[in-house]
């Protein structure tokens, strides 16, 4: 399975001595890799998990009644209770032998515009999105674990619901802020008020099971802010959950997740990332905090994860194998900030067999301008009798690139904050190289994989638009995320379980 080092090659005469080394030892010349990720493989059991929600062009806009800012997080450190001396009758010490310390109180998770803590900056205070920026911040700051390199935070799951209400100018075009506009019917809306933050709801992770060693929690809710959850998720109403489960000193966690599309609500995302633990983050122009105490740069690092789809979300559900997020300017410089020139690049494998390849010899526009094969042979995109088409699901260009190739098609100006270029790819032999789904169905409903994926080496591959003449970009990743993006399709339902995340970069 783990194909992590390159096989070892020796002569007969050395082989006895070799297999001893090669199986056992891994200090040689040959590939060595580390984890970028705190919590290498989901195994820790003091868990650290955030959540955090988004609105169409990813802030918070408005926070809902008595939920607080839309930033919330379960970390908890795990000790082996002893016998207190004072006790005469300890018997109940060997039925509970460990306790939480839960480090996020209820309190810090319930905290919204206005109330202050420690370390937030005046100007954000009285601001929804500064603040939900700072208070993740916060949030971290009690989450931290100490690290090498860098210390760490908290595995993120993020939500995010495309509706947009054009008519209330509340999302920058390309970066650009613009007045209202519309109606669009490109986005939905039921009306005043349709861009709301979900209700976000906490089962605090305790010890539960005979033998009080499962640990258990929960977060969930839906955005339909009239919902009835206490029967759980029934009736048309969007709903979002995610529990996870562990047993103490085994395995992995495993998360589950349920994402439920309404009829209000029919463009839902939910995904589980691996963020930055400082800078900003793949789609988010804030400081962030995260999971990834390396930034993996292409091509020198692989993911790996098990993924079982449980169910698909409908025949519109885009759902992300992997989706990496980054961010470069157009001229291949870092990103500082600046929303009108910083471009947000993402590509995702999307493994819904549903969906099939817009990018076809005839809408050349909505392909890349060109395939890179392995070997390094480049493709043109108007080459029919070469180009990979049913590899490519779209390819978008940013709104504020000068010197796109005829013809384009641009990308959503405005679900994020800035410019965004998006490349979808699709299971396809082309992708086999890097340990990617060749054909459709492969990791679907029913088949449950342990994904070992050469990211960096795909990543590196992978067209992304660049003015002429610049030099390349670094390719260097500060989310990488899994999960789905159920688009347009009321009353849908996607329930998947993530567990064995890791993130493996080569050791220079
Ligand atoms: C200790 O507790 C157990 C169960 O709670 C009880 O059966 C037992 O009698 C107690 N022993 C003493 C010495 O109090
Ligand atoms: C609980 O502990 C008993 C005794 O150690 C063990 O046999 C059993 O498998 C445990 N149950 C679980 C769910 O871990
Ligand atoms: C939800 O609404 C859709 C469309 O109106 C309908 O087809 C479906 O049966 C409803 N589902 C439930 C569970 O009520
Ligand atoms: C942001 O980028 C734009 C476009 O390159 C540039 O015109 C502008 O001066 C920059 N703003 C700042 C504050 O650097
Ligand atoms: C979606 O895919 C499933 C399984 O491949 C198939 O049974 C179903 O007919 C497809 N639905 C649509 C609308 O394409
Ligand atoms: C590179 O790979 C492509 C696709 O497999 C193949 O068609 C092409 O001939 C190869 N080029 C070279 C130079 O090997
Ligand atoms: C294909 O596109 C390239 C540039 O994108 C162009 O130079 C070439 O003439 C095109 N070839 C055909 C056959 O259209």
């Amino acid at each position: 399975m783990a194909k992590l080092r390159k096989p070892c090659r020796f002569s007969v005469v050395l082989f006895l001595v070799l297999v001893f080394l090669c199986s056992g030892w891994h200090a040689n010349a040959e590939t060595e890799y580390i984890s970028a990720a705190g919590d290498p493989g989901m195994r820790r059991d003091s868990l650290r998990l955030a959540i955090e929600s988004w609105n169409q062009c990813n802030e918070v806009g408005k926070e809902v009644p008595h939920m607080g800012s839309p930033r919330a997080a379960d970390c908890f450190d795990i000790y082996k209770a002893s016998p207190q001396s004072n006790e005469k009758n300890c018997s109940i010490c060997n039925m509970l032998p460990y306790t939480l310390v839960h480090r996020v109180t209820e309190a810090d998770n319930k905290l919204g515009v206005g109330d202050p803590f420690l370390g937030v900056q005046p100007d954000a205070l009285f601001n929804v999105d500064l603040y939900a920026a700072e208070k993740e911040l916060y949030l971290g700051s009690k989450c931290e674990v100490e690290d090498k390199p860098n210390p760490w935070q908290f595995w993120m799951i993020m939500l995010k619901s495309g509706n947009m209400d054009t008519s209330a100018a509340m999302c920058p075009k390309n970066g650009y802020k613009v007045g209202p506009f519309g109606p669009d019917n490109g986005f939905p809306c039921f009306g005043k008020g349709c861009m709301n933050q979900p209700l976000i709801y906490h089962d605090y992770t305790t010890l539960q099971g005979p033998n009080r060693t499962t640990l258990k929690g929960r977060f969930y809710g839906s955005w339909d802010l009239n919902a009835d959850l206490s029967k759980g998720s029934v009736g048309n109403i969007s709903y979002h959950s995610v529990d996870w489960k562990k047993e103490i000193g085994r395995g992995s966690w495993v998360f589950h997740h349920v994402l439920r599309t309404s009829i209000k609500y029919p463009w839902l995302m939910l995904y589980f990332r691996s963020d930055a633990t400082q800078g900003v983050s793949g789609g988010y122009h804030y400081p962030t905090r995260g999971m990834s105490k390396i930034i993996p740069g292409s091509p020198n690092f692989k993911v790996r994860f098990t993924l079982n789809v449980i169910k698909g979300g409908g025949p519109n559900s885009q759902f992300y194998l992997l989706d990496i997020g980054s961010c470069w300017k157009n001229n291949g410089q870092n990103c500082d900030g600046n929303v009108t020139s910083d471009v947000t690049r993402y590509s995702e494998m999307i493994i819904n067999p549903n969906i099939t390849s817009w990018c076809q010899p005839d809408h050349l526009g909505i392909c890349p301008p060109y395939h890179t094969f392995p070997n390094g042979t480049r493709v043109l995109r108007n080459d029919t009798a070469h180009f990979p088409y049913a590899a490519y699901h779209l390819y978008c260009s940013p709104g504020n690139a000068d010197h796109l190739e005829m013809p384009y098609t641009l990308c959503d100006p405005y679900s994020n904050p800035q410019s965004q270029e998006i490349l979808q790819i699709l299971p396809h032999p082309v992708w086999g190289e890097y340990g990617y789904p060749t054909s459709q169905g492969e990791g679907w409903i029913g088949d449950q994989r342990t994904w070992e994926l050469d990211v960096g080496r795909l990543s590196q591959s992978l067209y992304f638009y660049q003015d002429p003449g610049s030099p390349p970009a670094r390719r260097q990743w500060r989310s990488i995320d899994l999960g789905a993006e159920i688009f347009k399709d009321p009353d849908q339902v996607a329930e998947w379980t993530v567990s064995d995340f890791d993130i493996l970069v080569s050791k220079q």
